[in-house]
């Protein structure tokens, strides 16, 4: 009987386990109304009187052996189950955290949308420019303000070298390669030397436009504009356009647009006046054409340019002017419904 005991003792000890349903049969083959230690229990009357009391202690600590044993076999499976039901197989490997376009992108992916469905195909340049395409092509005069050391970053040993201050230089650089028609818009950076303010920085972004070829007129330009400026601020808006001056451009124009807070009633954004100026055009200077291979006397054009921080600002109501620099995913995060 102390053999029998003693070998269910080291089998008990050995019990594995892999599912609720394996430690219940265990425990219905030890330790139920018919399992073998209830049956060794049940012999116990038959061990001669002078045994009793060691098989006795013997088959108890078999008996509490093989509960404890059972109990922590199901301990150890529950808490894997409920790890494993924790674990959700179906999610991804781990948090994709998406980006959102930037509000400047936004803006001008918006810009170039109207103009390409009028027809206007896109243009690039550099941004570290010669002063031919920044100035000299563009009809400035030597003694320009613009060419000042205030308004132009020059590149120290070569003061030919600059980092361009509008994009008209591409479309400089489009006109000396190609002949008329040209219809083209230039996105992209350009640097001015100001000191950085809510209201200045030493770099922002433009859209300029060109369109070139015979009988272009004034009234072209103007019903292009209001186009755009319809789609981009809403079918109500309007716009209006003061005489303006450009070397490049003869006439040339300011235009503004209906305020976009208060719908031309005036307001704080509009300072009362109703209007917001957006951007700057007129016809390109006979100058300009013949300054870059195309004869003035056949073809005639039309140009426009506009900051998109300014437009940016005025759909979205930015008041600090640096926050599209900085990269503060906070503000970031409050475009994402417009991507
Ligand atoms: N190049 C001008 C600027 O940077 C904008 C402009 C472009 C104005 C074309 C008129 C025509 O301010």
């Amino acid at each position: 009987m102390l053999d029998k005991i003693q070998s269910m003792l080291e089998e008990v000890e050995n019990l594995q386990a892999n599912s609720a349903e394996e430690i219940e049969a265990l425990r219905i083959k030890y330790l139920s109304k018919k399992g073998s230690i209830t049956a060794l229990m049940a012999d116990f009357r038959n061990v001669p009187a002078d045994q009793k009391k060691e098989v006795g202690i013997k088959i108890n600590e078999l008996k509490s052996k093989a509960m404890d044993k059972i109990n922590s076999l199901k301990e150890n499976f529950a808490v894997q189950d409920t790890e494993w039901n924790a674990l959700d197989i179906t999610r991804t490997a781990y948090p994709v955290g998406l980006g959102t376009r930037h509000p400047l992108t936004i803006v001008k992916n918006e810009i170039i949308d109207i103009f390409s469905r009028l027809g206007f195909s896109l243009a690039e340049g550099p941004e570290v420019e010669d002063d031919w395409h920044v100035f000299s092509s563009m009809n400035f005069a030597e003694d320009h303000p613009a060419r000042d050391m205030q308004d132009t970053f020059f590149v120290e040993s070569h003061p030919d070298i600059i980092l361009r201050t509008h994009t008209s230089s591409v479309q400089s650089r489009v006109m000396e390669k190609q002949q008329p028609p040209i219809r083209i818009i230039c996105p992209g950076r350009v640097y001015r030397n100001e000191a950085i303010s809510a209201r200045a920085h030493c770099f922002f972004h433009q859209v300029e436009g060109l369109y070139i070829d015979k009988d272009v007129s004034f009234t072209d330009l103007k019903q292009v504009l209001l186009l755009f400026a319809k789609e981009m601020f809403g079918e109500d808006t309007q716009i209006r356009l003061r005489p303006s001056y450009f070397p490049f451009t003869e006439p040339s124009a300011e235009m503004d647009v209906s305020c976009t807070l208060c719908k031309g009633k005036g307001c704080s954004m509009c300072k009362g006046s109703g209007w917001l100026e957006i951007l700057g055009c007129g016809m390109v200077h006979p100058n300009v054409l013949e300054l870059n291979g195309i004869d003035s006397t056949k073809y005639k054009g039309y140009a426009f340019g506009m900051g998109i921080e300014r437009i940016a600002n005025l759909k979205y109501q930015v008041k600090d002017l640096r926050l599209f620099s900085e990269n503060d995913v906070r503000f970031l995060k409050e475009f994402e419904a417009a991507n």
